[in-house]
């Protein structure tokens, strides 16, 4: 509501700095949301009081390859949304299928240690502290 009342209100903004790691993980347009639920993805979601949010629907973009800016109304944007979108959405979710795929076929994958200690850094972009430590065992 800040933004949008930001936006109407103040004609002489110049740069708008969003963050987007708080917008996606926003109580309030995402139940849990902290928690790891891909699913939430394929249910619409409409909440009325949020002004100006048309909600979350998947019929708004048919044969999407993941939940873009539009059918979540830009409440969730990986990929940013607009004019200047990343050109390489698609390029960049088949290749990194690939690869997981690639890797998933020849070892499996284990976590040293406890998800709790993998902590984040933010800056630019979002990584881990030291690391995502893991253990590999070459698949029989
Ligand atoms: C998981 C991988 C990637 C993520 C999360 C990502 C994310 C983003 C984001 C958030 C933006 C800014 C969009 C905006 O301003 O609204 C962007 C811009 C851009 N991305 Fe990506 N990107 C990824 C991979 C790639 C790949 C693989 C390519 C090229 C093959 C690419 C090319 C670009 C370009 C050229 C822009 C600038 C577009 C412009 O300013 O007109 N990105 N990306």
């Amino acid at each position: 509501n800040f933004i949008l009342f930001s936006l109407r209100s103040l004609s002489y903004v110049k740069m708008l700095a969003l963050q987007i790691y708080n917008l996606h993980r926003s109580p309030y347009f995402w139940d849990s949301p902290n928690e790891f639920e891909p699913e939430r993805f394929t249910v619409p979601k409409k909440d009325e009081n949020i002004e100006g949010w048309a909600g979350f629907d998947p019929d708004r973009s048919p044969g999407a390859m993941y939940p873009n800016e539009i059918i979540a109304d830009f409440a969730f944007l990986p990929f940013g949304g607009g004019p200047r979108k990343c050109v390489g959405d698609q390029f960049a979710l088949l290749e990194s299928t690939v690869a997981l795929a690639l890797l998933l076929q020849k070892f499996d994958v284990e976590l040293r240690g406890s998800p709790d200690e993998v902590e984040m850094v933010t800056g630019a972009t979002i990584h881990t502290k030291n690391g995502l430590w893991c253990r590999l065992r070459k698949r029989t």
